[in-house]
């Protein structure tokens, strides 16, 4: 097998460590251990307490599959398999795919959605989500237009990494409304889910309402908790989740022990640790908004409709790579230019999921001012 380098794995793994600020992380301001124990109840912290660190079973902790259907409408417990996220999607797209199929995948997304496909060979149609009149859209004429007879599977992401993008209910019915007329598996990517600012926006689970569909969550974004490795497919698919995991033998055969415990802590406590993580990521919208107004020469808010990140777009007349670079290396601040989502536009993303953000832009601040004071005295020398 042949695979691309992951593009924005490969950009974290060069500054998530030294950077003094990450500007553009998708992960919400993580848990601490004591937080989480501090929520568990008593028959939790006795199965913690009394753990033996042997192989765990292949499908997942059944008591962490039980929490986790609960928090569906038609998943039963059977229907769902514990994986680390991004093993999940690496799982399903080998269990669903065979070379020569055609997959449509939303633009931006996260490069694993769609290059797994390709590295299977198949052959790919980009579904572009556009930057509007403040908000990004969709086309759903173009998603017709993207199927074939050789289309077998619609990849689908929201709220999206990295726009924010969430559909409307209206669309999102559409989307499964085409799918299922031309017979189209969908894969829904809801790292994301429940990272709404209103509950009235969330949108149910693709995994709850299609029949082919087969959705992954996890604890990485909505629940803060990313180094648990934890995330989970969901399917009614018959045969599917028992396909997934006879592939999964070829790669983890099974999860962390202590990570599937504390999980259920996480999964029983989702109320509060989801108003935990959107409390942060309101101030921070607010503050980012203020920010982008205070400089609307230079940059251009796209407002993010759910999830823990936005996708700007930087207006200077320095290149977005300039912009980046410097900030990386004067400021100590890392950002993530939109051509490692392969999307153009001079696009970043912008993370709010951070406790640091304030004190982040406040040196954005800094640069800007003195590349527009340099700029005055150099138009001023001439
Ligand atoms: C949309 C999306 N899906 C899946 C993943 C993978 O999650 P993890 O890194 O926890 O495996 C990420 C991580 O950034 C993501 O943004």
């Amino acid at each position: 097998m042949s695979i691309s380098p992951f593009k924005l794995e490969r950009f974290f793994a060069k500054y998530e460590f030294s950077a003094k600020y990450l500007l553009s992380s998708s992960d919400i301001e993580s848990l601490g251990m004591d937080e989480l124990l501090k929520m568990g109840s008593p028959e939790t912290l006795a199965l913690w307490k009394s753990l033996r660190l042997g192989y765990t079973e292949s499908q997942g902790n059944p008591q962490l599959r039980n929490e986790i259907a609960k928090g569906y409408e038609n998943i039963r417990p059977e229907h769902v398999m514990i994986a680390a996220p991004e093993e999940a999607i690496f799982v399903a797209m080998h269990t669903l795919l065979e070379p020569g199929d055609h997959v449509i995948a939303l633009s931006p997304t996260y490069q694993s959605l769609y290059e797994i496909a390709r590295s299977i060979g198949c052959s790919l149609s980009s579904w572009d989500l556009q930057p509007g009149e403040n908000r990004w859209t969709i086309d759903l004429d173009k998603l017709e237009d993207c199927i074939t007879d050789r289309t077998r599977l619609l990849v689908i992401n929201f709220p999206n990494n990295p726009t924010g993008f969430l559909p409307s209910r209206q669309e999102f019915d559409s989307i499964l409304t085409i799918a299922d007329k031309h017979g189209l598996r969908i894969f829904s990517d809801e790292m994301y889910r429940q990272l709404e600012p209103e509950p009235s926006l969330r949108l149910p689970s693709v995994s709850d309402l299609y029949s082919r569909g087969i959705s992954l969550s996890g604890l990485s974004k909505s629940y803060a908790l990313p180094g648990l490795r934890i995330g989970w497919l969901t399917t009614r698919e018959y045969g599917l989740i028992e396909r997934c995991i006879t592939f999964k033998d070829y790669t983890t055969i099974c999860n962390s022990a202590p990570s599937e415990i504390l999980a259920i802590i996480a999964v029983q406590n989702t109320a509060r640790i989801v108003a935990r993580n959107l409390e942060i990521i309101r101030a921070n919208t607010i503050i980012a908004k203020q920010f982008f107004d205070q400089h609307s020469d230079r940059l251009a808010w796209i407002p993010p409709r759910a999830g823990s990140i936005a996708f700007p777009r930087w207006l200077g007349p320095e290149p977005l790579a300039e912009f980046a670079n410097e900030l990386i290396e004067k400021q100590g601040i890392m950002i993530v230019p939109g051509n490692i989502f392969d999307y153009p536009g001079n696009h970043f993303r912008l993370g709010l999921g951070r406790i640091n953000l304030n004190e982040a832009l406040e040196r954005v601040d800094e640069y800007l001012l003195d590349t527009s004071n340099k700029r005055l005295a150099s138009s001023q020398d001439i």
